[in-house]
């Protein structure tokens, strides 16, 4: 692969050499020094035009563990307010020598648009979905991937989420998280059981992937037995108000409270891939849970999951 764009294509392989590596790299992490001359040389540019906490600084901090030099952008101080494009922008990173280029934007398909850019100009420059729309977020899902697989410990990364049930619930139409998610959970073995109002998940999700793939307009059914809760944040920037429910509603009907966590299996875990809206999504007190919450172990996993994904990408031929 040149690019990551998306996880649709992602085979069983794929995500076990990626969990592989991923691994190897949490042992780097552990060690005093935490380097690696990996990517030496090369420049990572984040071209981020929508915000970002997690997914910027953790493919900052990943880039500079393998050595590479990085440079950061912020649309809102760019000469993007003067009238620049898009691409015009990414094509100046390259010109400074950039050749691996990690884009958010607000609109789906955009890292697409400049990685078949990139590839008609021949400058063996890779792209990284950091995030584009409500489309995918495939380094935040491989996280959540590598998370489960550590908690697990299987043998072997093969199928390793087979017999595993997963419910996400929340904003699922406006998740690329989710979308992500549901290509890798269920290429892993898992069953996803999908929870939110009719007006965040929408009819045809449930075409999507089959049998591995079961919808709710309740949150009890999806909950009940499940070995991980996923939740996701209300997305109300990207909500029109007759959408947007009321927050207090939400939570009654579909937050994930201490009484709902008891129908699921006695060893579940929580899953949130962050920023949270504490009492509306999640109840405080589950989130801050350390026996039930893995929100602080997924932006841990994050720096090795995307060691890995630059590391495998930068290395190619
Ligand atoms: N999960 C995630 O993408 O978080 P950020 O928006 O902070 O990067």
């Amino acid at each position: 692969k040149r690019h990551i764009l998306s996880l649709e294509t992602f085979t069983a392989e794929e995500y076990e050499t990626l969990l592989e590596t991923a691994d190897s790299f949490r042992e780097v992490l552990s060690r005093r020094t935490k380097k690696v001359p990996a990517l030496q040389a090369q420049v990572v540019a984040n071209l981020f035009f929508e915000p970002s906490t997690r997914t910027r600084s953790s493919f900052e901090l990943a880039a500079k563990r393998l050595s590479a030099d990085t440079l950061n952008f912020a649309g809102s101080s760019s000469s993007l307010t003067k009238g620049e494009t898009i691409l015009d922008t990414a094509k100046t990173y390259v010109a400074m020598g950039a050749n691996i280029l990690v884009i958010r934007h607000r609109q789906a398909g955009v890292p697409h648009t400049i990685a078949a850019e990139m590839d008609r100009l021949e400058g063996n420059v890779s792209v990284f979905n950091a995030g584009d729309g409500q489309h995918e977020h495939p380094s935040q899902a491989l996280l959540d991937l590598f998370t489960l697989y550590q908690l697990l410990s299987p043998s072997s990364p093969h199928q390793f989420l087979q017999g595993k049930k997963i419910a996400i619930v929340g904003d699922i139409l406006h998740s690329r998280v989710a979308r992500s998610n549901l290509y890798s959970l269920t290429t892993m073995g898992a069953t996803v059981h999908l929870a939110a109002p009719p007006t965040l998940l929408p009819r045809e999700f449930q075409e999507f992937l089959g049998e591995k793939l079961v919808c709710h307009w309740q949150v009890e059914p999806a909950l009940t037995d499940a070995d991980f809760i996923m939740t996701l944040r209300l997305q109300k920037e990207r909500m029109s108000e007759h959408l947007l429910p009321s927050l207090r509603e939400y939570h009654q009907q579909f937050g994930i409270t201490r009484d709902r966590v008891l129908l699921a299996h006695p060893h579940v875990k929580i899953l949130h891939p962050g920023p949270v809206n504490r009492g509306v999504e999640i109840s405080s007190d589950l989130m801050d849970d350390p026996e039930l919450s893995l929100i602080s172990q997924q932006v841990t996993s994050g720096v090795a999951v995307r060691m890995a994904l630059l590391y495998l990408i930068g290395t190619s031929d």
